[in-house]
This record gives C-alpha cells, sequence and structure tokens, in this order.
C-alpha cells in the first residue's frame, strides 16, 4: 500500500469544545501524521465552493450556515492507505451508525454537527486539498 494524502477539516462543533488536540490526536494514533494545518474562519464562498457537489440538497444551506458559524482547522494528512485510513477512524457520516472508538461515535453531536470531514475518494483529496493549500505549504 502506497503513502498517499487526504484531506480533513476539523468542523466548528470540535473547535467550539475545544477537542482540536483531542481529534488530531485521534487521527495520529490511527497512523496519519498531519502535513500541513491551518485554523482559519471559512467565508461564505469558500463552504459553497467546497461544498459545491451538495448544492442540490436539501441540507446545503444549513451545512453552509454550520461550517461559517466558528473556526475549523483544514488538515493535509499523510499516512498509507490515507483517504480510508481517515474514513475508517471518522466512522460514518451520521454519529448514530457510527463504530465505537471512531472520532465521531466518540465527539460528534449530530449527522450535521459531525466534527470532522474527510475526503471520500484520493480524487476528490487531491481536488480538496488544492481548494485549501498551496504545495509548498505541505511538509511531509
Ligand atoms: P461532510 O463529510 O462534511 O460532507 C457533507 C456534510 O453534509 C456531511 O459531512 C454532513 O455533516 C452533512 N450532512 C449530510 N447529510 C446531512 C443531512 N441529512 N442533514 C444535515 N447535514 C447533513
Amino acid at each position: 500500500m502506497a503513502v498517499t494524502r487526504t484531506f480533513s477539516i476539523i468542523k466548528p462543533d470540535a473547535t467550539r469544545r475545544n477537542l482540536t488536540g483531542a481529534v488530531t490526536k485521534m487521527l495520529e494514533e490511527a497512523g496519519l501524521r498531519v502535513v500541513a494545518s491551518r485554523r482559519i474562519r471559512m467565508t461564505r464562498e469558500q463552504a459553497e465552493g467546497f461544498y459545491a457537489v451538495h448544492k442540490e440538497r436539501p441540507f446545503f444551506g444549513e451545512l453552509v450556515e454550520f461550517m461559517t458559524s466558528g473556526p475549523v482547522v483544514v488538515q493535509v494528512l499523510e499516512g498509507v492507505d490515507a483517504v480510508k485510513r481517515n474514513r475508517d477512524v471518522m466512522g460514518a457520516t451520521n454519529p448514530a451508525d457510527a463504530a465505537e472508538g471512531t472520532i465521531r461515535k466518540t465527539f460528534a453531536e449530530s449527522i450535521e454537527a459531525n466534527t470532522v470531514h474527510g475526503s471520500d475518494s484520493e480524487e476528490n483529496a487531491r481536488i480538496e486539498i488544492d481548494f485549501f493549500f498551496d504545495e509548498d505549504e505541505i511538509v511531509g
């Protein structure tokens, strides 16, 4: 298995509860390395652009509201089979369905306030990393 990269967001429900370190610790313990990290307040334009694939979904407006409601931490994670590894440690989108020991089972408040985002494919990981980071900001 190759070392690859994925993109992660620690969402506003987690920054509000001061869980940035606790979430990152779980990512690191899952074998992922944080090779880029920035704490930002997403603009409406950034949130709408980032989640453009969901713009026809009924929850799109609420999703954008939530993601701009407080600081987030955008990260690039590196590791063996990083996309899958990250999705495994995140757990299911809805915390009610998430397995024990996952980040969402441990911390998420709801399907919307679900603590973390992670890329769902290597192709989307590249697109999402490029959305927030220049290559020279990623230091492996
Ligand atoms: P994320 O991985 O960031 O990608 C899109 C987000 O939309 C998802 O996590 C959820 O937080 C959110 N989402 C998905 N389905 C719903 C829903 N039915 N209601 C509200 N938010 C949702």
